[in-house]
């Protein structure tokens, strides 16, 4: 393992094989950590970044088996934010410093084009200074050219699974691995900083897929990764499915952050769940990222892509000020800047 470790810090050049094997051995997790924590340290230091999330809308047109607000789940209480509330979000989040804004929401047909442009337009016109950030999903390529336009700079997708078999496993037939690829590299083109991901541990995942995923990752460069541990949502196909473990999500993370060294890596609100200190870990292992929530504290349980989520409960001072405390004590700086990726 120690030459495997050595080689992800040199020259990276792994085969299939080593990867897995990577992924598969646990017992040089310390040392696997120790040297994604040293990328990153040479990379970016002690900075870890912050991005203010405002769930914005949970109605959401699709029915993705592990998602806790598919159209499906009829348990759900279902909102949406207008326009002004949304702003009252970001005014919140620039006097607590924040100078990332992601506005993320379900495939919420209300949000037509028109409406996602005049939003955009709205928060960039009030905070010139800040990085606006979709995470609204699949769409056309000129909607995506068309936000840009109005203002976005940087838009999540994770692609969930780079394995056309286990997306089909994890979707229903009406969205596929394809489309979710093409709308990726769309967004590249478009120019803006893409984050993409996928969950540790989903149902059906073999680590043959989670190399397959490491290797789409390498084609696509984005800016920013998001990973998590799956976490089995209530009222949902996968209820019943075991959820990814702590061990192999941290795992992951060091690996991305070993063979990325420039990524931007949030340690996730899913790592946090089921972990008290996950997030904390996740940052020992490379994260260099936290995505406290600002919506409104009347909405954050009815967001609930899964069971358990952690700061459901706070006001966005509270989380902020929580975050502060842990990510210090974790031995890090918080940094209240854009965090543009460093390359
Ligand atoms: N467990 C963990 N993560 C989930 N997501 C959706 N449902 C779950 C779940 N049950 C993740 C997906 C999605 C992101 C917004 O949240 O990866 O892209
Ligand atoms: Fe949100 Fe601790 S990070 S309450």
């Amino acid at each position: 393992m120690n030459e495997l470790i050595r080689k992800l810090q040199t020259d990276r050049d792994l085969s299939d094989r080593e990867l897995a094997t990577v992924l598969q051995t646990g017992d040089s997790d310390d040392a696997l950590f120790a040297a994604a924590d040293a990328v990153r340290q040479s990379v970016y230091g002690k900075a870890v970044f912050v991005r203010g999330l405002i769930e914005f809308t949970n109605y959401c047109k699709n029915d993705c088996y592990y998602c806790g607000i598919r159209r499906g789940c009829k348990s759900v209480q279902r909102y949406r934010l207008d326009r002004q509330a949304i702003l009252d979000c970001c005014e919140t989040g620039y006097a607590l410093g924040y100078r990332t804004f992601v506005l993320q929401g379900g495939e919420d047909p209300y949000f037509t084009d028109a409406r996602v442009c005049d939003l955009v337009q709205a928060v960039r016109a009030r905070f010139p200074d800040c990085a606006i950030t979709l995470s609204i999903g699949e769409k056309p390529k000129d909607s995506y050219r068309a936000y840009f336009e109005s203002g976005a700079n940087r838009y999540l997708l994770r692609h969930e699974t780079a394995n056309d078999a286990h997306y089909a496993k994890l979707h229903p037939a009406s969205l596929s691995a394809e489309n979710r690829k093409r709308c990726l590299w769309d967004l590249k083109e478009i120019g803006y900083q893409v984050g993409s991901g996928f969950m540790v541990g989903s149902p059906f995942q073999t680590t043959e897929n989670l190399v397959e995923d490491l290797r789409f990752l390498q084609r696509l460069d984005p800016d920013m990764i998001g990973i998590g541990p799956f976490i089995p949502a209530p009222n949902t196909p996968f209820a019943d499915k075991p959820g990814g473990t702590l061990a192999l999500t941290l795992r992951l993370v060091a690996v991305l952050r070993l063979l990325f060294p420039h990524a931007l890596l949030p340690a996730t609100t899913a790592l946090g769940t089921i972990h008290p200190q996950g997030r904390e870990l996740g940052l020992h292992a490379g994260a260099n990222v936290v995505m406290p929530n600002l919506s409104p504290v009347d909405v954050r349980e009815k967001y609930a892509l899964y069971a358990g989520q952690i700061c459901t409960g706070e006001e966005a001072a509270e989380c902020r000020a929580c975050l502060e405390i842990r990510v210090r004590a974790a031995g890090y700086e918080v940094v209240t800047d854009r965090g543009d990726v460093r390359r």
